[in-house]
């Protein structure tokens, strides 16, 4: 079957994503050539190195800021699977993303499995491995580049002096629990799952797609190079997730996907107050 007839004939179809649905719109992926771990060493996102060393979080507030600097916008993929969602034909996306642009795109159900980068929480002066430890402070991503552009070069929370972080779940974190509960219902439910622009070599998240597959739910992998679920995949689709997705939900749902007009959404460039309630950190 093609990709046409799948997407047709279901009413509750998951997209699964990863970084690579995510490079047409400027944003490196991780592992193809000229990726982020090509250029900057994985050792050194894990949590605990985060914790124990004041220049590894100097370097990732700079490696966060030149992710911003392009101000990234949603692309045709994007766009395509908020299309879907707005038919009533794909029940939601669980993203192992950190980008913000399913929701930017339109998309309501958005499961972020590894956390938002729109945002900075306390995690504590020494959390335990894995698990932050925070008062509960939490601001918009700007309130930390603020203090980085002020020469901070590793912000402390305001409110407890403790360590500041992004709210993405670094290697060595636990994901949240409920996150991981409420992407596999919603795999329970799926009567179509496309995995879009993922190497699957990261779980638990990687894993996720089975809970369909298991259920006799047809996969369909879009990905610009082979994965390691190929064999279970009812389709293997090579090609760019934005092509691909655009013309096959053209096709279904009739009319053309628009590219996006370009608007700074979520900025954390923008000056925006910090949230003034500490909120309960998202926890683990
Ligand atoms: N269209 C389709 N596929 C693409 C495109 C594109 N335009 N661009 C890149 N790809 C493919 C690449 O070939 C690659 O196989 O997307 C895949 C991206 O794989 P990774 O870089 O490994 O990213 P991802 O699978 O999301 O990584 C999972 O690993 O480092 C952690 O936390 C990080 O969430 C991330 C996790």
């Amino acid at each position: 079957m093609t990709l046409n007839e799948l997407l047709a004939g279901s009413s509750a179809t998951v997209a699964f994503t990863g970084a690579g649905i995510s490079t047409e719109s400027g944003i490196p992926d991780f592992r193809s050539p000229g990726g982020v771990w090509t250029r900057y060493d994985p050792r050194d996102f894990t949590f605990a190195r985060y914790v124990e060393s004041e220049e590894v979080r100097t370097r990732a507030w700079a490696m966060r800021r030149e992710f911003w600097a392009s101000d990234p916008q949603p692309n045709p993929a994007h766009l395509a699977l908020a299309r879907l969602e707005a038919r009533g034909r794909l029940l939601g996306v669980v993203t192992q993303n950190i980008d913000g642009l399913h929701q930017a795109a339109g998309s309501r159900t958005v499961i972020e499995l590894h956390g938002r980068s729109r945002e900075v929480m306390c995690i504590g002066a020494s959390p335990r491995t894995g698990t932050p430890d925070g008062c509960g402070f939490s601001a918009p991503t700007s309130w930390a580049f603020e203090r980085v552009d002020a020469g901070e070069a590793d912000p402390r929370c305001p409110t407890c002096a403790g360590i500041v972080k992004s709210a993405t779940v670094s290697f060595g974190q636990n994901l949240h629990p409920g996150l991981l509960d409420r992407a596999a219902d919603l795999l329970g439910q799926a009567d179509l799952v496309l995995a879009i622009g993922s190497s699957m070599q990261v779980y638990p998240a990687a894993g996720l797609p089975m809970i369909a597959v298991e259920r006799g739910v047809p996969l369909v992998i879009c990905n610009a190079e082979p994965t390691p679920l190929d064999d279970v995949a009812t389709l293997t689709v090579d090609g760019k997730a934005g092509e691909v997705l655009s013309a096959a939900v053209d096709a279904v749902l009739g009319g053309a996907t628009a590219t996006p007009r370009p608007r700074s959404w979520g900025d954390p460039r923008r000056r925006r107050r910090p949230s003034p309630h500490r909120r309960a950190s998202p926890g683990p």
